[in-house]
C-alpha cells in the first residue's frame, strides 16, 4: 500500500515572516489568502498568539449552579475544569496534575467536592488546593501542598452569566473586550426574569473545517442563507424572512460592527415579533430588564445572529420550526468553534431558554434549536458540507502555488453602494443592509494583530488587539478595526464614526462615514 500523506503536514510555508506578509497584502485588498484556511503554521501561530492570550468562552453559570458542579473545557487543544467550588466561586482550573501532569477529570460533567489524580492519588479539593498524597511522610515528606494547588488560568471573568478565561496573564479586561457589544449580549441574555439557562449538555461535534470559516460565517454571512439554506424553505421548515435571499425580502436587515463583535438583524419594524416565542416566553420579558432602546430592538427582532471575538457565536433565531405542521418559534443557541488542527474543528453548542419557561416549552424550544442547528440539524447539514470543502481546498497544491485569494469585498465602496443606518440606537458601526462583509475583515484584521504580534505572556490590549489602536512594528501598521469608537447613548438618530483605519479598510470607506 502507498504510503498516505497527511494533508495537514505536506504544505504551506512555515516561515512565519513570509506567511504574515502574504496576508497583509491580501487584507489590504478586502482578501486573504485561500490557504489561509488549512495552514499548520497559522495555526501554530494561533494557537500561541491568539488561544494564547485572547478572551475565550469557557461555559455559561447555570451548567454549573450548585457547589461541586463541573464540566470539561477547553482553550482551543488545553484542557481545564470549569466547577463551581465549595466557597461557590467558579474556577477554571487547568486539567493536569501537579505530581507529573495526569488529567485529573475523567467525566465530561457531574458534581464532586475532589478532584483524585488517576495516575498515583493526589487529591485535589474543588478550589484547587492539594489536599492529600498517599504515603506522603515516606514519599514527599517535605512537599509543600500550599504550593502544589491545581494551576488556575490566569484570568477568568463573566459577563450576564457567559465565563470566560484568558491565558494571557494581563492585557484587557473582559469589560474592555467586549466594550459595548454587551449591548447586544443584554438583549440575547437579560431580557427575561429569572434569567437564561442552557438545556442539558452542549453538543460536541468534530468538523474537517478550519474554524475561521465558521466565525466567519457568523461575522456577518447573511448572503449565503438564501442559498445554502434553500432547502429549509423547500420542506416548510422557515420561510422567506429566514431562509430568503438576503436583502430580497420584507423584513429590516441590519450588520453592526461594534468593538470587535459583530451581529446580523433582521426586523420587522413596528411589530411585535420577539423572535417568534411563545407568548409564555414572551411574557417573561420585561422592559425593566433592559434599555427601552433594547426592548424595541428585541420586540422588532425576528432574528439575532452574531460574533463574539474571536471563536464564539450565537444565534437567536425565529421563524423556524422542525415540522411544517408545527408553530414556528425562536430559540437561542451559542457556539464555539474549538480548533483541533488547521483543517478539524470541534463545534460545541448550547441551547438556552428562559429559566423560568415551563418544561414543555423549552423541550420544544430544544427540538426546534436540534433539528436546525444541532448535530445533525437541517442548517448544520448545509453549512458544514460546504465548509469542508473550503478546508478541503485551501490545502490544494494549486492554491499554494498560484496564490489564490479569497474575496471579501462584498458592501465595500469599490463594490457597492454603502449604506449606514444613522438612526440605530444601539453602539456599532450600522449598516442598513446585511449584504456586505466588512464584518469578516475586520475579524480578519484583529486576528491578523495577534497573529502578527508576539506573545510576551500578556494579552492583547485594546489598543492593539480587537479595534487595534497602536502603532505596530510587524502587523499591519494601522490603527483601529471597528471599536464603535463613538460612544452611544441610546438616542435614536445619533451617528456613529470609526476613528481609524486597518489593512482592510484601506480602499474601502470608514464605516460611520
Ligand atoms: S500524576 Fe497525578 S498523582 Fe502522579
Ligand atoms: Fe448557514
Amino acid at each position: 500500500m502507498p504510503p498516505t500523506e497527511s494533508k495537514a503536514t505536506a504544505q504551506q510555508p512555515d516561515d512565519h515572516a513570509d506567511l504574515l506578509a502574504e496576508i497583509e497584502a491580501s487584507l489590504g485588498e478586502g482578501k486573504l489568502p485561500l490557504q489561509t484556511f488549512n495552514s499548520e503554521a497559522v495555526h501554530q501561530l494561533e494557537l500561541d498568539r491568539l488561544f494564547g492570550r485572547e478572551w475565550i468562552f469557557v461555559g455559561h453559570e447555570s451548567e454549573i449552579p450548585e457547589e461541586g458542579d463541573y464540566a470539561r473545557r477547553y482553550i482551543a487543544g488545553d484542557p481545564f475544569i470549569f466547577v463551581r467550588d465549595m466557597n461557590g466561586d467558579v474556577q477554571v482550573l487547568f486539567d493536569s496534575c501537579r505530581h507529573r501532569g495526569a488529567k485529573l477529570c475523567r467525566a465530561e460533567q457531574g458534581n464532586t467536592s475532589h478532584f483524585r489524580c488517576p495516575y498515583h492519588g493526589w487529591t485535589y479539593k474543588n478550589t484547587g488546593d492539594l489536599v492529600g498524597v498517599p504515603q506522603k511522610e515516606v514519599a514527599f515528606k517535605n512537599l509543600d501542598q500550599s504550593e502544589h494547588g491545581l494551576h488556575s488560568a490566569p484570568r477568568v471573568d463573566s459577563y450576564a452569566g457567559l465565563v470566560f478565561a484568558s491565558l494571557g496573564d494581563s492585557g484587557e479586561s473582559l469589560e474592555e473586550h467586549l466594550g459595548e457589544f454587551t449591548w447586544y449580549l443584554d438583549i440575547q441574555f437579560k431580557l427575561p426574569d429569572g434569567g437564561m439557562e442552557v438545556i442539558g449538555e452542549p453538543h460536541r461535534w468534530v468538523v474537517e473545517t478550519n474554524w475561521k470559516t465558521g466565525a466567519d460565517n457568523f461575522a456577518g454571512d447573511s448572503y449565503h442563507t438564501g442559498f445554502a439554506h434553500h432547502s429549509i424553505k423547500q420542506l416548510g421548515l422557515g420561510g422567506d424572512d429566514t431562509v430568503g435571499i438576503a436583502g430580497a425580502g420584507e423584513t429590516k436587515d441590519r450588520h453592526v460592527h461594534c468593538d470587535g463583535h459583530t451581529t446580523s438583524t433582521r426586523m420587522v419594524e413596528g411589530e411585535e415579533v420577539f423572535m417568534t416565542y411563545p407568548d409564555e416566553i414572551v411574557d417573561l420579558f420585561n422592559p425593566d430588564n433592559v434599555t427601552a432602546d433594547q426592548y424595541r430592538a428585541a420586540k422588532e427582532a425576528l432574528s439575532f445572529t452574531g460574533s463574539v471575538f474571536p471563536n464564539l457565536a450565537f444565534l437567536n433565531f425565529g421563524d423556524i420550526t422542525d415540522d411544517p405542521n408545527k408553530d414556528v418559534t425562536g430559540f437561542l443557541g451559542l457556539r464555539k468553534w474549538r480548533p483541533l488542527g488547521p483543517n478539524k474543528t470541534e463545534i460545541w453548542s448550547w441551547a438556552f431558554a428562559p429559566k423560568r419557561a415551563s418544561e414543555a416549552t423549552k423541550k420544544r424550544i430544544y427540538k426546534v434549536y436540534m433539528s436546525n442547528f444541532g448535530p445533525s440539524g437541517n442548517f448544520e447539514q448545509d453549512d458544514v458540507s460546504i465548509w469542508n470543502g473550503i478546508t478541503d481546498v485551501a490545502d490544494s497544491t494549486f492554491a499554494r502555488h498560484h496564490d489564490v485569494e479569497l474575496n471579501y469585498q462584498m458592501g465595500t465602496e469599490e463594490m457597492s453602494e454603502v449604506a449606514y443606518d444613522e438612526e440605530w440606537p444601539g453602539p456599532g458601526t450600522v449598516y442598513a443592509i446585511n449584504l456586505e462583509e466588512v464584518g469578516m475583515q475586520k475579524f480578519h484584521d484583529q486576528w491578523f494583530e495577534h497573529l502578527s504580534t508576539p506573545r510576551d505572556g500578556t494579552a492583547m490590549s485594546r489598543e492593539c488587539g480587537g479595534g487595534c489602536g497602536s502603532a505596530k512594528t510587524d502587523g499591519c501598521g494601522s490603527a483601529k478595526t471597528d471599536g464603535c469608537g463613538s460612544v452611544k447613548t441610546g438616542g435614536y438618530g445619533s451617528t456613529k464614526t470609526d476613528d481609524g483605519e486597518s489593512p482592510s479598510e484601506r480602499g474601502r470607506p470608514e464605516d460611520g462615514e
